[in-house]
C-alpha cells in the first residue's frame, strides 16, 4: 500500500474521471488565476498526461512538466507533437525538486498532493516548490475539498464516464479520520467488457490544513478559491483551489 502511486498512475487511471471535457476550461481558469504574461516559466508538479501543460505552452508559457510516471510523461510527449507545442518534461519525485528560483509559477493540480505516509513528506514537497519559484512567484495547488467530501460522503459511487478504454467505473471508498486518509477501491469496467481492480490512497485537507502546511513551508496564502472557474472556496465547493507567494525580494531603495 505504501508508495502505491509509483505503479497505479497510467494512462489507464486517468480515464473515467471526464478530464477530456474539463481540461480546456481548467486551464482557462487557472491561466487567469495565475494571472501571468507570457511567456513566463511554469512548472506543472504531477502534470500527468501533460493536459494542462500543453494547454499553458499553447498559450505561450515556457513550461516543464514533472512526473514520475515514465509512461505519463512519454503521454504528454505525444499530445505535445500533436498539439505543436514544447514541453520540458522531466521524471522526477516530487518530494526531490532540485529547482533554485527558476519559475514564475508552480501548479500542482487534481488532488496530486497527499500520497504520502508521513506530514514531513508533504513539507517537503512544498519546500521544493517554495524553493523552485522566483521571488514574487506563485504556487496554486488543487486538490478535493475535505469539507465537502465530509458533508456529503458517499462510500459507492459509479462513474459513467464512457472515456477512452474506460466505460465504467465502481468506486467503493473508505476514510479513516485519525490518518484522514481516503482509500478507494475502484472496480474499472472496459469498452470490452474487462474488469481491473485498482487502488489509491490519498489524505484529504481542510483548507485550514492546506493553509498550515503552505505557510510551514515558507509561502504565503493569497487567496482560496472553490474551482477553476474562480468561484469563492466554500465548505460545500468540491474542490480548495489555494494560491501562495513566495516573498517578493526586497526593492533595495533607489534602485
Ligand atoms: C491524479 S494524477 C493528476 C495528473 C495531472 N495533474 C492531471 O490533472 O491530469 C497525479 C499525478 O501525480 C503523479 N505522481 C504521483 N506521485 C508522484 C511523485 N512522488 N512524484 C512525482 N509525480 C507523482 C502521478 O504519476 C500522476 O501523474
Amino acid at each position: 500500500v505504501k508508495d502505491w502511486w509509483k505503479t497505479h498512475f497510467s494512462r489507464k487511471s486517468l480515464e473515467g474521471y471526464g478530464l477530456p471535457k474539463k481540461t480546456s476550461a481548467e486551464v482557462r481558469g487557472v491561466a487567469k488565476m495565475l494571472g501571468l504574461r507570457a511567456p513566463a516559466d511554469v512548472l506543472d508538479l504531477c502534470c500527468g498526461t501533460g493536459r494542462h501543460a500543453v494547454g499553458l505552452a499553447a498559450l505561450g508559457h515556457r513550461v516543464t512538466g514533472l512526473d514520475w510516471s515514465a509512461e505519463l510523461l512519454a503521454a504528454a510527449a505525444e499530445e505535445s507533437a500533436r498539439r505543436g507545442v514544447t514541453l520540458d518534461l522531466v521524471r522526477g519525485d516530487m518530494r526531490r525538486l532540485r529547482y533554485r528560483r527558476r519559475f514564475d509559477a508552480v501548479v500542482n493540480l487534481f488532488t496530486s498532493f497527499g500520497y504520502f505516509e508521513t506530514e514531513r513528506e508533504d513539507i517537503a514537497v512544498l519546500n521544493g516548490v517554495r524553493r523552485a519559484l522566483r521571488p514574487g512567484g506563485v504556487f496554486l495547488i488543487d486538490v478535493l475539498n475535505k469539507e465537502w467530501l465530509m458533508r456529503h460522503f458517499t462510500p459507492k459511487f459509479r462513474q459513467d464516464n464512457p472515456e477512452g478504454d474506460v466505460r465504467r467505473a465502481y468506486n467503493r471508498l473508505s476514510f479513516d479520520p485519525v490518518t484522514s486518509r481516503l482509500d478507494n477501491r475502484r472496480t474499472v469496467i472496459s469498452r470490452d467488457g474487462r474488469k481491473r481492480e485498482t487502488f489509491l490512497r490519498f489524505k484529504v485537507y481542510t483548507l485550514h490544513d492546506l493553509v498550515r502546511l503552505v505557510e510551514t513551508a515558507g509561502m504565503k496564502v493569497q487567496k482560496a478559491y472553490g474551482g477553476f472557474d474562480g468561484r469563492p472556496y466554500g465548505l460545500d465547493t468540491f474542490r480548495t483551489v489555494l494560491m501562495a507567494q513566495k516573498t517578493p525580494a526586497k526593492r533595495s531603495s533607489g534602485a
